[in-house]
């Protein structure tokens, strides 16, 4: 247990900051450069407990990957060349190695086993088995194949039509990375768009891709090739930082360097719709991935609707989007949220919970929240439920409280921003 008790500081956040790397990027990386024959180098690469875990998985089929420090180093001869593992996998808390890895083992043709920390073996993973199997990969887990851990014994794949019942880019991308082996045609098709990085760097890669209308289609036509990777700034992380600039006062922040792929985009069209102040300059594009510098100026916000299709725009960016309303004047209702009781904790109750703890005047609802704002927060006890998008959104709730903020554990803080704290006292003591 690592508990820490926040003192309350209403310090404005000023200068300029850049985040980490993004940890959906960083993945998806590791894994097409570990599938393309040839050199891959990543740079600005996340160091988080989560990538690491991706990293290792590659390591267990005989790839080389050297990390030094943000810059990743792969030498692979491609899949062929694949050693069958012979330990188990093990994927700790990240719920996109998993979902992500079993597309790839579903198409290799050997046998391997994989399991997860106590988190990851609760998160449901026939939302991907279910279609991997359709393609023709056996897999087997617990509770009758939902839950790690899990058996795969993969290869000789066929493509699929499939239209997505859940919005997961993680479903999404499994099932692209199953076509990349698979006979024939792959057809993945979604009611609503969820994030693209897995389509934008198989394409950057050589797969044969392409997309129309929300039917995304992939062949095995096509050897991936290695290639140099740039990963931007994490727009999920610069989001812990736009909110707090968005809810103390004189705050004026810039985060340098910052994925901005519309997919992911989601949290500022809300802060601004909640009326923040945010400009955004030196944009360019590399490798597909949009990016550039997000300035936020304090203003005063409101409520407001959030639901629908930008939901999958912003999923992972809803807890600490609570805190700003309950920062904001009026009520701020949150629905089509329902994926969020599977992530890493059922972060409905794990967020309604802890503000509710912190003095806020919030309700959880069957999908989503409810939060009437306007008010500063007590402060108090509240858990992360080691997760650590919540732990984060605790840590920025004490610059908006009258009292300390006591979090029982802040070590899941390590999974995607390892430097999280020192960022914080950078920008709020620079004023
Ligand atoms: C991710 C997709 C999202 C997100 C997760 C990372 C990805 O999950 O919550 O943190 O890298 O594809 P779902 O696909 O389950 O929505």
């Amino acid at each position: 247990m690592n508990e820490v008790a926040l003192k309350p500081t209403s310090s404005p956040l000023q200068g300029a900051l850049e985040v980490p790397g993004d940890k959906s990027i960083s993945h998806r990386a590791v894994m097409l450069g570990s599938l393309a024959k040839g050199k891959t180098s990543i740079t600005n690469f996340l160091t988080g407990e989560d990538c690491s875990r991706t990293i290792d998985a590659f390591r267990q089929f005989g790839i080389s990957i050297e990390q030094d420090g943000t810059t990743v180093t792969i030498e692979s001869n491609g899949p062929e060349d694949f050693q069958e593992p012979s330990e188990p996998i093990y994927f700790g808390n990240s719920g996109t190695t998993a979902r992500l890895m079993l597309g790839v083992l579903a198409g290799l043709p050997f046998f391997t086993a994989v399991y997860g920390d106590s988190s990851l073996v609760m998160r449901p993973m026939d939302r991907v088995t279910g279609p991997l199997k359709k393609m023709g990969a056996q897999l087997d887990g617990r509770s009758g194949g939902i839950y790690l851990p899990m058996a795969i014994r993969g290869g000789a794949l066929k493509g699929i039509n499939y239209t997505m019942p859940v919005k997961s880019a993680q479903v999404k991308s499994a099932v692209l990375l199953g076509g990349l082996f698979a006979d024939g045609t792959t057809r993945v098709i979604e009611e609503s768009a969820t994030r693209n990085h897995s389509e934008n760097m198989l394409r950057a890669f050589g797969a044969d891709i392409t997309e129309t209308n929300g039917e995304i289609r992939i062949t095995n036509k096509n050897a991936l090739t290695g290639m140099n990777v740039h990963v931007p700034g994490d727009i999920s992380s610069a989001a812990f930082f736009m909110t707090a600039a968005a809810i103390v006062p004189d705050s004026e922040l810039t985060l340098k360097n910052v994925g901005l792929n519309h997919s992911r985009s989601g949290i500022i069209d809300v802060l601004k719709q909640m009326g923040a102040s945010i400009s955004i300059s030196n944009v360019q594009t590399i490798g597909g991935e949009r990016q550039g510098d997000v300035s936020v100026v304090y203003q005063k916000l409101t409520g407001t609707i959030i639901d629908g299709d930008i939901i999958p725009r912003l999923i992972d960016e809803l807890p600490i989007i609570a805190l700003a309303a309950t920062q904001a004047e009026g009520t701020t209702v949150i629905r089509d949220a329902r994926e969020l009781r599977v992530k890493e904790t059922d972060r409905i109750k794990a967020t309604t919970d802890g503000l509710a703890n912190l003095g806020a005047n919030i309700e959880p609802t069957e999908d989503g929240m409810v939060i009437t704002g306007g008010a500063s927060l007590t402060g108090g006890k509240a858990e992360a439920y080691n997760d650590h998008r919540i732990a984060m959104m605790l840590a920025i709730a004490s610059l908006v409280t009258n009292d300390d903020v006591t979090i029982d554990d802040i070590s899941s803080i390590n999974i995607s921003y390892p430097g999280f704290f020192q960022d914080l006292q950078t920008v709020t003591n620079s004023a």
